[in-house]
């Protein structure tokens, strides 16, 4: 799970899908494309609404995407767009790209959608935020 700060939305979209997947069998983990939270815990407001819905994100620290990481994973869902640019521009090879997915395609197919960044934005935007990433957790999660 991938955005720009991870430490606010990719945090959740770990929190969620952990919470809907078995744990023993599928590795999920998050990460930004960005160095200025490394380390970090997450956003007060991200923490907030998890514990709404019984997701502890309070042991997540922030750490920046590398490109070891389309080896380690078989999925990067990206947040937004810029995100999908910041992290193809790293990709090796075509099989790298290929990893890489929107993470809202997986409700809103072919539409180009992004999850908005809730940094700038107050309460309501991180409540928004998890109801779009519980939701295409749920496809994922599905599928896995
Ligand atoms: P995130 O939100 O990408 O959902 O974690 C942001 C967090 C921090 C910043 C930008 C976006 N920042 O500019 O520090």
């Amino acid at each position: 799970m991938v955005c720009l700060g991870n430490i606010c939305r990719s945090p959740l979209a770990e929190g969620i899908l952990k919470s809907k997947i078995d744990s023993s069998k599928v590795i999920v983990d998050s990460a930004g494309t960005g160095h200025w939270h490394i380390g970090d815990e997450p956003d007060k407001r991200s923490i907030a609404v998890g514990k709404k819905y019984n997701i502890d994100i309070t042991n997540q620290r922030g750490r920046q995407f590398s490109i070891d990481d389309f080896e380690n994973f078989d999925m990067i869902y990206v947040m937004d767009n810029s995100n999908k640019e910041d992290v193809l521009a790293l990709a090796q090879s075509d099989s790298h790209k290929e990893k890489v997915k929107l993470i809202l395609d997986e409700i809103f197919p072919g539409e180009n959608v992004d999850v908005p960044d809730p940094y700038f934005g107050g309460n309501a935007g991180f409540d928004k935020v998890y109801e779009m990433l519980d939701k295409a957790c749920d496809e994922i999660a599905k599928r896995l």
